[in-house]
């Protein structure tokens, strides 16, 4: 659906790494292009009406994001590079101040590098402990589990909210609710979660959350840190400079903005965050609710295809997204990529960033398939074709 609205749509290629980045609409280019072709000044900064124009667009775009994952206050919603830059914000500017020797955090396995690094540094600095809730036989975290995980020392769960290999959402209202009880912080990375289905942080009790814009039809270089507001009080600035700062006169009187300025030092990326704002309003104009049924009903429909083909060993049977990881018999994946590349179909081969998640599902690498709402039955029935014939895939895959 909606596919006329993307102009790369109009090439000869089946893009399906939607998980990697997700293709930007022609209101979102535009609303880019208008930025830089007619009020290109800078925000929060001028004293004239183009730069007050620019305040207004980019402060529009913070209240489009609190509204679109009913954030309660403004200042929760921090403007980021993505959602790397968010998760490493939250470990080094709140829980490496908080955390100390012998406190544990708890992870899973499934966990994308962005969620896993930040903490290994903290148990190399601090001597935190990182525990893993072990996943059941189709990957999937249960509560039950994370029940199992908790000991006495257990201050954080991070997690994502839907998985970047596995595509299985996580039971958060449940996990926020065991972990408030037990004095716990959740900190959930959304960047699978966000573009795909309809989050409410309220509601999900979320104490941080961190996502990008790029996969969910905005620009490359965006991405929000939503904290709650008492939290992100405390959490301390890992860039200091321009825009966030009140005075300073010397080391010992540095008076900083108040939330959120003081978490985004420096220019930030206004034409992205203008960018940002359209997408949210693009993904609102279709519902998420809609996006979230068209992917159920394509990743249904590939699922069913895939299953009859022997030679292909479907790593997640069972997801809750668009994504389908599989391995072919005895093929390399990246070698499939690139059989796949000949017919222009796009998808990604290899660890997929979550490098820990070989010691659950016991294979390194494999093929993904990632759908978004305006991929078709058509592009799956060309995949599936290609993928059908295993000799014409051994014969070809170099
Ligand atoms: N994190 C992105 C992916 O899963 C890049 O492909």
């Amino acid at each position: 659906m909606n596919r006329e609205d993307f102009p790369l749509l109009n090439n000869d290629i089946i893009y399906l790494d939607n998980s990697a980045t997700s293709l930007k609409p022609k209101s979102v280019i535009e609303a880019i292009s208008d930025y830089y072709n007619n009020y290109s000044a800078n925000a929060h900064r001028g004293d004239y009406d183009l730069s007050f124009k620019v305040d207004q667009a980019y402060e529009n775009t913070r209240e489009l994001v609190r509204d679109f994952i009913n954030a309660k206050y403004l200042e929760e919603i921090v403007f980021t590079s993505g959602a790397t830059e968010g998760l490493n914000m939250i470990v080094n500017g709140f829980f490496a101040n908080l955390l100390e020797e012998g406190d544990e955090v708890l992870l899973t396995t499934s966990e994308h590098a962005s969620n896993v690094l930040p903490w290994f540094r903290l148990v190399n600095k601090l001597g935190i402990k990182i525990n893993y809730i072990p996943l059941d036989d189709n990957y999937y975290v249960t509560i039950d589990n994370v029940k199992k995980a908790i000991t006495s020392n257990t201050k954080v769960i991070s997690l994502a909210g839907i998985t970047n290999v596995i595509g299985d959402a996580r039971p958060i209202k449940e996990i926020t609710k065991l972990a408030h009880d037990n004095n716990i912080f959740v900190v959930v990375d959304g960047a699978q979660m966000i573009p795909h289905e309809k989050v409410d942080v309220t509601d999900l009790d979320i104490d941080f959350l961190a996502f990008s814009g790029h996969k969910m039809c905005g620009p490359t270089g965006t991405g929000v840190l939503y904290g709650k507001k008492e939290l992100l009080e405390h959490l301390e600035p890992i860039n200091l400079g321009g825009g966030m700062n009140e005075s300073f006169d010397n080391p010992e009187e540095i008076y900083l903005k108040s939330l959120p300025t003081r978490l985004e030092a420096g220019t930030q990326n206004i034409a992205g965050v203008i960018g940002l704002g359209a997408a949210v309003k693009y993904l609102d104009s279709i519902g998420m609710d809609k996006i979230k049924e068209q992917e159920h009903f394509l990743r249904k429909y590939l699922i069913d295809r895939l299953i009859p083909l022997k030679h292909i060993d479907i790593i997640n049977i069972e997801s809750d997204s668009g994504i389908v990881t599989f391995n072919v018999n005895k093929i390399f994946s990246q070698d499939v990529a690139y059989y796949l590349n000949k017919y222009n179909v796009c998808v990604r081969a290899g660890n997929h960033c979550a490098k820990n998640l070989k010691s659950s599902v016991g294979v390194t690498n494999t093929v993904r398939v990632s759908l978004y709402f305006y991929n078709t039955t058509e592009e799956i029935d060309n995949l599936v074709e290609l993928l059908s014939n295993y000799d014409k895939i051994l014969k070809e895959m170099i």
